[in-house]
């Protein structure tokens, strides 16, 4: 059984001032928490007393360190407690030319220093348009995920482009179908056995009103949420929905 993860990416927001936020989310739930704050909360985040998530940093640099003024490398981001690392968000490929080989020898980097590597997956606009999501998204599991992929050090986040802070989220059946697609070719190149236990996240406008429906959808291990995860409430709302869906899922 794959146990639910729910993840936060704060993305370029969160100050120390906002570590309140992570202290307040509920606690107790039968569900693991992710959270991925800017890298400069990292360490901080780990190290205080009153959060028991866990934290993962939002890039890596693929060598282990250099001449590569403001990056940071893998073992950095392990370094400073962090046990994931979010790799290939639309973010990344879009505002820094991210390329599937690039992101690709991040996760290698990754897990070189046994970091779990959040691999992000997903279609723009245009592509959802011109019918062209599997095809994306086939290319894009073959280009970034090294061989070596198992369920203890990998998490995929299926998150079309064109949902991400928009409010628009595909239909519960293109996400089953997109997961089931994902699952299957996960299958088709690590085994069947791997494919079970990898956890695949939806994520792209996720909020308390539509985590339910969300969770509900077979294949859907969790969430990676971005603008829903900076609030206690909302965050903890949907932490709150996936631990009722993995009890719905056990009885
Ligand atoms: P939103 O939840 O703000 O749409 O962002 C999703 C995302 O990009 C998470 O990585």
């Amino acid at each position: 059984m794959r146990r639910k993860l729910a993840a936060g990416n704060w993305k370029m927001n969160g100050l120390s001032t906002d570590m309140g936020e992570v202290a307040a989310l509920p606690t107790g739930l039968g569900v693991d928490v992710l959270i991925c704050p800017p890298a400069t909360l990292i360490d901080r985040m780990v190290r205080d007393p009153d959060t028991f998530v866990q934290v993962g940093g939002q890039d890596c640099h693929p060598n282990p360190n250099g001449a590569h003024t403001g990056d940071i490398s893998a073992q950095m981001v392990a370094d400073a407690g962090a046990s994931h690392v979010i790799l290939g968000h639309s973010e990344r490929r879009q505002d820094h030319g991210e390329t599937d080989a690039l992101v690709r020898s991040k996760i290698e980097a990754a897990w070189s220093v046994s970091l779990v590597a959040v691999l992000c997956i997903g279609e723009t606009e245009a592509q959802y348009q011109a019918g062209e999501t599997l095809d994306v998204l086939r290319t894009q599991l073959a280009g970034s995920l090294p061989d070596g992929a198992a369920p203890g050090n990998l998490v995929i986040a299926y998150e079309p482009v064109w949902a991400i802070g928009t409010g628009l989220v595909p239909t519960m059946a293109e996400i089953e179908s997109v997961h089931g697609f994902i699952r299957a070719e996960l299958a088709t190149r690590f085994g069947t056995d791997t494919a079970d236990g990898i956890r695949l996240l939806y994520g792209g406008s996720v909020k308390p009103s539509n985590a339910d429906e969300i969770f509900a959808v077979p294949d859907v291990d969790g969430a990676l949420v971005g603008g829903a995860s900076l609030k206690a409430a909302d965050f903890g709302a949907i932490m709150m929905a996936l631990d009722a869906a993995a009890k719905a899922i056990s009885v």
